[in-house]
């Protein structure tokens, strides 16, 4: 029987209670279990792919080509699992479900209404969804954390705390568990208690009893004992089920705080963990996992020498736009163990045009890009600013600075290759403008499975390195693999019709698609790090084994010989994070059955996903 863990938050959102349920996950993986997570978002919207990204952050997507937030991406990277577009609910998908299929007649006529249909479909999906295999061992999950989006007591979240009442009595007692996240403002230093009863009061008066309150105070200071003590005594609830969530240096230490607090031994007897069988080699994954987490966190404190590296992007207001980028940074410096400085530059600030009309700006961005150890040009879409990170590329291909291009980044290098070493003045992307001389980045759709006429290139996808490439960098630090599997997410790519001139002017593209006519990676041979990337690597970081692209592009800012330790780290170390790798043999696919067996990976992947 599946053991639930659901995570309702109270007062205000957005206090890190997707932290706290991944935290909670990754202890209880730990132990050996196996974890699945779910997230449900009150909203009405089915999909998330036309989401703005300077609106509502980074547009994360998963295997299957589901484009969800970034909610997922934390599970996926704290769980090290592979999630399906069915791991996160909406209202939206849910009412869709329920009236396809009473359009369909599936209610034989009779009346549809939220208690019980809306209800019971939402039970229905949780279950499904959380018997999917999501890690390596191919096996069904132990545990499934169910992170309740928005604040109970809203209307939106009403037919959701609704269903998870009736589903601790489907499920029964002993499998099912609350957390539930509330707010303990800081007044002047003394810890208020008010809002996290009321909260209480409301989860109660909706038929549910918290578990486990976590109380978020947003100030470096613990929970005391006598806010401990109070909230215990007031929302009747023992002490041991009460713990503190205080701002900490980073949040890979949140399990470790949540540990310290017993959380383990607590779910452990009111889950009744005891009855699930542990073999050996699940206590063995567990203890290993927790040892080095526990290195990982120890080690971050002690990190004094710095590596920095600057984003040259186009959203750099939001942050949150870049959140997948920013952690695959942060996993590689602590693998080569530096204090990430991340700097940001708006590209646009590097344009000539920003000479004229702002010098002062012009001349910072400019002494930014010259100042970094490393320059990044990630994914993006639309020409604004593309200029400027053109001008960014030359300078790290020109003075050799490590550099890393990712989507729109590896185009913008290719073009810029193309106008100042091929010599094509008029190189330009038709994504920026449609009647260039020379495109040497085309509109190049994919019919996808997944989205029925849909433009977009979308979900994992193979990469085969060409004969030859075995010395390469890049395929070294994926440890020689001859094929990688990354998420892809773009409608261009680079003109097949320009390849042959680009290969032989120097550019390698030593990474091409299954069909070999789609370029996918490119490296410059005589530069110490000049890689490009059509996918998006970034999704698929795990802080325990970085994403190999990022990891070396951070190698190779640090400068020294790191690049080459890493690679030889890699060699040994490195294990894809999908279990995915292991449906096509790499004999297979040279042996010229690989568009079927492509094909059946593919649909594997899509199965995942199950559509109801
Ligand atoms: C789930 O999907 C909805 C609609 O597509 C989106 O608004 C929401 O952000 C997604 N949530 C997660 C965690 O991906
Ligand atoms: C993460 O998952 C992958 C594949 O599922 C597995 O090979 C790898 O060992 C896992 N890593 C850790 C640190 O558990
Ligand atoms: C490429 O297209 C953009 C957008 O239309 C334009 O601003 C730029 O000048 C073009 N570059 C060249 C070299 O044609």
């Amino acid at each position: 029987m599946t053991k639930y863990i659901v995570v309702s938050g109270g007062v205000v959102s957005g206090i890190g209670k997707g932290v706290i349920a991944s935290s909670t996950g990754l202890l209880l993986k730990m132990t050996g279990l196996k974890v699945t997570a779910i997230k449900i978002d009150p909203y009405m919207n089915v999909d998330a792919g036309t989401m703005r990204p300077t609106e509502h952050g980074e547009v994360y997507v998963l295997n299957d080509g589901g484009e969800v937030d970034l909610d997922l991406g934390n599970y996926e990277r704290y769980l090290n699992v592979t999630l399906s577009r069915d791991n996160n609910i909406t209202t939206g998908k849910i009412y869709q479900h329920v009236i396809e299929r009473e359009r369909r007649g599936d209610y034989l006529g009779r009346t549809v209404q939220i208690v019980p249909h809306i209800t019971t479909a939402i039970q229905d999906w949780i279950e499904r969804v959380s018997k999917i295999p999501v890690d390596e061992t191919g096996e069904e999950p132990d545990v499934c954390i169910v992170e309740l989006g928005g604040t109970v007591g809203d209307i939106e979240s009403a037919p959701f705390v609704e269903a998870m009442r009736q589903f601790q009595f489907r499920v029964g007692h002993e499998n099912f568990a609350l957390i539930h996240v509330s707010l303990v403002p800081d007044m002047h230093g003394e810890q208020k208690t008010k809002p996290t009863q009321t909260t209480v009061h409301a989860l109660r008066g909706l038929g549910l009893l918290p578990d486990l309150i976590a109380c978020r105070l947003i100030v470096p200071q613990p929970l005391e004992k006598a806010t401990k003590e109070k909230i215990s005594m007031f929302c009747h609830v023992a002490e041991e089920q009460v713990v503190g969530v205080h701002d900490v240096s980073s949040v890979y230490h949140v399990p470790l705080l949540l540990q310290s607090q017993g959380i383990v031994n607590y779910l452990h007897k009111r889950l009744n963990l005891a009855s699930i069988v542990f073999t050996p080699e699940m206590t063995q994954r567990g203890l290993s996992l927790e040892d080095r987490w526990k290195a990982l966190t120890t080690n971050q404190e002690r990190l004094y020498d710095r590596v920095s590296v600057v984003l040259v992007g186009k959203y750099t207001n939001l942050k949150d736009s870049y959140m997948s980028v920013i952690k695959a940074l942060e996993h590689s410096a602590f693998r080569c163990q530096r204090r990430l400085i991340l700097q940001w530059v708006e590209s646009s600030d590097l344009e000539p045009q920003t000479q004229e009309e702002d010098p002062a700006k012009y001349h910072d961005a400019w002494r930014t890009v010259v100042g970094a150890g490393g320059i990044l040009v990630p994914g993006g879409f639309g020409a604004r600013g593309t200029e400027g990170m053109m001008l960014a590329i030359k300078w790290a291909r020109e003075q050799k600075v490590p550099f890393l291009g990712v989507c729109l980044g590896f185009q913008l290098a290719v073009t810029e290759w193309a106008r100042h070493v091929l010599g094509l003045s008029g190189a330009n992307s038709s994504e920026f403008d449609a009647n260039a001389p020379d495109p040497v980045v085309i509109f190049m759709p994919e019919i996808s499975r997944t989205h029925m006429g849909g433009t977009m290139r979308l979900g994992l996808r193979p990469t085969i390195f060409q004969a030859g490439t075995e010395r390469a960098r890049m395929r070294r630090l994926y440890a020689g693999a001859g094929t990688v599997w990354e998420r892809h997410r773009h409608r261009y790519e680079v003109n097949p019709a320009y390849v042959e001139r680009l290969q032989k002017s120097g550019m390698e593209f030593i990474g091409k698609d299954e069909k070999g006519e789609r370029m996918q990676i490119m490296e410059l041979p005589d530069h110490p790090y000049f890689v490009g990337l059509q996918a998006h690597p970034e999704f698929c970081t795990r802080p325990l084994n970085p994403s190999p692209p990022f990891l070396g592009f951070v190698a190779a800012s640090c400068g020294g010989g790191v690049l080459e330790e890493q690679i030889a780290a890699q060699l040994s170390s490195f294990k894809p994070p999908h279990p995915v790798e292991s449906m096509v043999s790499e004999r297979a696919l040279q042996e010229g059955t690989k568009d079927e067996l492509l094909t059946a990976g593919r649909e594997r992947v899509l199965s995942f996903s199950g559509e109801p």
